[in-house]
């Protein structure tokens, strides 16, 4: 039976008592960790999000350490979970001190016992370091939330989100909320779609980040805006992506790339300082894309640990091995990487490399496994004279002991290969250190990239992002070669933000659209407010868009963002503990004028 807190009011959380205490009447509410009954007297470890606290129940006379019989019989019925209120005084632990604990020299000596709420067993032991698999957990969220471990990632949530806030309005930024409805402009990422009822057979947009709005409210002379938003995407999930997110959104008036860069540095030092303690390099390395992709093969590298690719292009060049120079005569390279101390690999665990390079596109990967004493077993050696092997190997730097291996064939799917092999040996052989917190800038991103399915540049960052200066003259002769003003922030091969530079010249905006196949009328209808926006008085603008999630995620060396939502939802887009998404009732749908064709109906229709 639930007794009211009539009366009783917190004095302290668990762990903010301490030896200073002792002699204090308190009271304390929280759950029942644990409880034990020793005969005549009972321990209760009492939890709340502060921590736990050991309460002792013992029945007596002098109220001043001890309780009823009425509350003694309340306490031998204590079950975990239950949430209880205790009056009672703080004493000097009597047994010796547990080291465990924050609290663990002291005790509260309970004069008087309120059970605020019974509860049942859990489905699983609330307790850090779960050993209970997530779907369970996040079914029965909020008791997955009550364990210290979440608990603790959850706040450094707040706190970042908190110094993010104060760090931003001192700079001078204003926080503005943009709105959440609003017109679908796809590009980029799957829209998520709401129906509208005033308006049958119309459909507003989740935003996929409030790009457009932050560049209008520039256009009105707000000059630095920031927002914690949630942005939508219906795109394929991951471990380091959600269909609703959060970004550290901002835009910045008169300045440039390194204006941006600037100031998102202090940022990031003095939250990272301020919250885990970890001191970010100020200046934080800067990488062009390309030679990030030349060197690591990936525009997000993690910087940890080296394994760099190297081109052997021009020493394969001519070779015998048809594979290499086939890949050449079509345009794309031959590159390797050097997993050190490797030569002894057995087979077994190379064909599951190649096997894995497979999966990002490979049509095979060569190797040479340089033995300890320096015969070559190689994938590829019949195909090649000894000179050339011996140049190979010395261009890789190989030396006796090494594990050589190779990709070939258009750059693109080289780098992706190679890049995402370099990062799966550094896997396996556990050269990832998640202590140490490795930033780069990224820069100088190509403005367009090719889609091969729809045949047309696309924007890479988009469409409103701001060319070199140097490279106009390109849009006209060469697109692909165009860069842009666009950076990106990247914390151990993670993508933790990216922003640009606008586009703020009517003229470059217009070739901009014609460029990625987008007539007058559809950037028009499109995006014609933003357009008729700078026609009365724009500043030149940039900005960007940290993921907060993915922030949190690495400063609490999480394996997934599901571990710093407090509500996150799985891979199919589902949220397991309410079923959303979920059919709604046919007046609801009659109301939107929405008819809900079945899928095998709609199969047939085809
Ligand atoms: P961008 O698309 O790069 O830029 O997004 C910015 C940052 O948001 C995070 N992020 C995600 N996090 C979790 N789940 C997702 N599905 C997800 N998608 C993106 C990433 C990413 O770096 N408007 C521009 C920013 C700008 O130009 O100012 C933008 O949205 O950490
Ligand atoms: P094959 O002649 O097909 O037996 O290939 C010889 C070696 O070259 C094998 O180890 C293949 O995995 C490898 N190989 C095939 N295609 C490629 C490629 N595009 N890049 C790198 N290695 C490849």
């Amino acid at each position: 039976m639930a007794e009211s807190m009539k009366g009783l009011k917190r004095t302290h959380r668990c762990t903010e008592l301490s030896g200073a205490n002792v002699g204090e009447v308190v009271t304390v509410m929280g759950w029942v960790q644990k409880s034990r009954n020793k005969g005549g007297i009972i321990f209760v470890d009492l939890r709340d999000r502060s921590g736990l606290l050991q309460i002792i129940f013992e029945e007596g006379t002098d109220m001043n350490r001890f309780v009823d019989a009425e509350n003694f019989a309340k306490a031998e019925s204590l079950r975990s979970e239950f949430v209880i209120a205790v009056v009672g005084k703080v004493e000097k632990r009597a047994g010796a001190a547990n080291e465990n604990l924050a609290t663990g020299d002291i005790e509260i000596r309970a004069t008087q016992l309120r059970i605020l709420s019974e509860a049942q067993t859990p489905p699983f032991p609330i307790e850090a370091d779960s050993k209970t698999k997530e779907e369970l957990r996040l079914k029965y969220r909020y008791l997955d939330l009550r364990r210290p471990d979440l608990q603790s990632k959850i706040m450094m949530r707040s706190k970042v989100a908190a110094k993010i806030r104060e760090f931003l309005t001192n700079e001078g930024f204003m926080e503005i909320e943009t709105p959440i409805l609003n017109k679908s402009t796809p590009e980029g990422a799957r829209d998520y779609l709401v129906p509208s009822r005033v308006h049958p057979g119309t459909f507003y947009a989740l935003p996929q980040s409030p790009q457009l709005f932050k560049q209008l409210l520039m256009c009105s002379g707000y000059d630095r805006y920031f927002q914690i938003a949630k942005c939508f995407r219906d795109e394929d999930l991951r471990a380091d992506r959600q269909p609703e997110f959060t970004q550290v959104d901002m835009e910045l008036s008169f300045v440039d790339v390194d204006d941006v860069i600037e100031v998102n540095e202090r940022l990031l030092k003095t939250v990272f300082k301020e919250t885990i303690g970890i001191d970010v390099p100020n200046p934080i390395p800067r990488m062009t894309w390309q030679e990030a992709m030349d060197r690591f093969g990936s525009d997000k590298p993690d910087t940890r640990f080296g394994m760099e690719l190297v081109n052997v292009s021009d020493v394969v060049a001519g070779c015998g091995f048809s594979v290499f120079t086939g890949a050449l005569e079509n345009g794309g390279s031959v590159r390797g990487i050097n997993a050190k101390g490797q030569g002894e690999m057995p087979r077994k665990k190379i064909d599951a490399l190649v096997e894995f390079a497979k999966g990002f596109g490979a049509k095979g990967l060569a190797y040479i496994a340089i033995q300890p004493d320096g015969t070559l077993k190689s994938s590829f050696a019949k195909f090649m004279t000894e000179d050339e092997m011996a140049a190979l190997v010395k261009a890789m730097d190989g030396e006796n002991g090494d594990l050589l291996l190779f990709a070939a064939d258009k750059n693109k799917v080289v780098w992706d290969v190679l890049g995402n092999l370099r990062l799966e040996i550094a896997r396996n052989l556990e050269l990832l250190d998640k202590n140490q917190y490795n930033f780069l800038w990224v820069t100088e991103f190509p403005l367009l990239e090719w889609d091969e399915e729809d045949n047309r540049f696309v924007a890479m960052h988009h469409p409103f992002t701001m060319p070199m200066e140097e490279d106009l003259p390109l849009l006209d002769t060469d697109p692909g070669k165009v860069r842009a003003k666009a950076y990106d922030i990247v914390l151990n091969g993670t993508e933790l933000g990216g922003g640009s530079v606008r586009i703020f010249q009517h003229d470059i905006q217009e070739k901009m659209f014609e460029v990625i196949g987008l007539s007058k009328e559809v950037a028009t209808e499109r995006f014609g407010f933003l357009l008729d926006a700078f026609k009365y008085g724009v500043p030149p603008h940039a900005g960007l868009a940290f993921g907060l999630d993915r922030m949190v995620m690495l400063m609490v060396q999480a394996d997934s963002i599901r571990e710093v939502i407090a509500f996150p939802k799985v891979k199919d887009a589902s949220c397991l503990m309410t079923d959303a998404p979920n059919i709604v009732d046919d007046i609801q749908l009659e109301e939107l004028g929405i008819t809900i064709v079945a899928q095998e109906e709609a199969k047939d229709a085809e």
